[in-house]
């Protein structure tokens, strides 16, 4: 039996659908067009390519839902740690490493090495959070996540980490570049027939998790990226942007960036 939220939200989407075939007098073929693309998101679609989502997320759905879902939690106004979309590239299962070590499994000379580090708080008490786990990927220079690219290792540019007593973390990654999205399925196809740009603003992703804590999933984005105000899935949030400091005296880092995540209890 169909649960009454079912019942509404079907109704409403189905009115709207209507609606909108009205309103733009689609016609079969424009129909039988729009068929074609959702069977060839699905087509394309895997552990290892989410198109689906690449596809909802450049019409700016995922960013929406977003916004709303923590709007609803109340959340928006007096923000701890801002949220960000999940995209489409996050893996389970992430190596776990020791703290300050490097996420960079192939060296990556041409890499920038960035020290990160900084604390995971209470938002309330502004206490430290023990054992917080922070979840990180982020794509190689070459634009690429490591499981769309067959020259990287496997995992490269992703891991986990637990924070001690102090709530403190620290690890190595690079400074991440923008980079176009996927354009060989139908979400590059739809980008492409709109005249619109595949980039996203370089950024690092993150899901952090502590006991008796909301689960925050987020991204941050480096405030010199020339796409910071145009990103082609809308994720961009004033408090997520971030600013990569020279980093004196660190053979193993150009760049240093501080943040603190904090993160609303049950
Ligand atoms: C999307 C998100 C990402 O983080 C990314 O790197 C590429 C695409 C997305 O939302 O579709
Ligand atoms: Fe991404």
């Amino acid at each position: 039996k169909a649960s009454p939220r079912l019942r509404q939200v079907m109704a409403s989407l189905t009115r709207h659908l209507h609606d909108f075939c009205r309103e733009n007098e689609i016609t079969v073929e424009e129909y039988m067009a729009g068929v074609a693309m959702i069977n060839g998101a699905g087509k394309m679609s895997d552990a290892k390519r989410n198109e689906g989502q690449l596809l909802t997320d450049v019409l700016g759905l995922e960013t929406l839902v977003d916004e709303i879902t923590y709007t609803l939690a109340g959340e928006a106004v007096d923000i701890p740690t801002a949220t960000a979309i999940l995209g489409p590239f996050w893996r389970k299962d992430a190596p776990v490493y020791a703290m300050g070590e490097s996420i960079v499994m192939n060296g990556i000379p041409e890499g920038d090495h960035t020290f990160m580090s900084g604390r995971v708080l209470d938002f309330d008490t502004g206490e430290p959070i023990e054992n917080a786990e922070i979840d990180i990927w982020h794509t190689a220079p070459n634009g690429l996540y490591e499981q769309q690219d067959p020259s990287q290792p496997d995992m490269n540019l992703r891991g986990r980490f637990y924070t001690g007593s102090d709530g403190k973390y620290n690890f190595y990654c690079l400074r991440p570049t923008s980079y176009p999205i996927p354009m060989d399925g139908p979400a590059g196809k739809l980008l492409t027939l709109l005249d619109r740009h595949a980039m996203r603003p370089a950024h690092i992703h993150f899901i952090l998790s502590a006991e008796g804590y909301k689960p925050l999933t987020t991204q941050i984005f480096d405030r010199r990226d020339r796409y910071i105000d145009d990103d082609v899935v809308f994720a961009v949030k004033d408090s997520l942007v971030v600013d990569f400091l020279p980093r004196e005296g660190d053979p193993r880092a150009r760049f240093g960036l501080e943040y603190d995540f904090k993160l609303v209890s049950y």
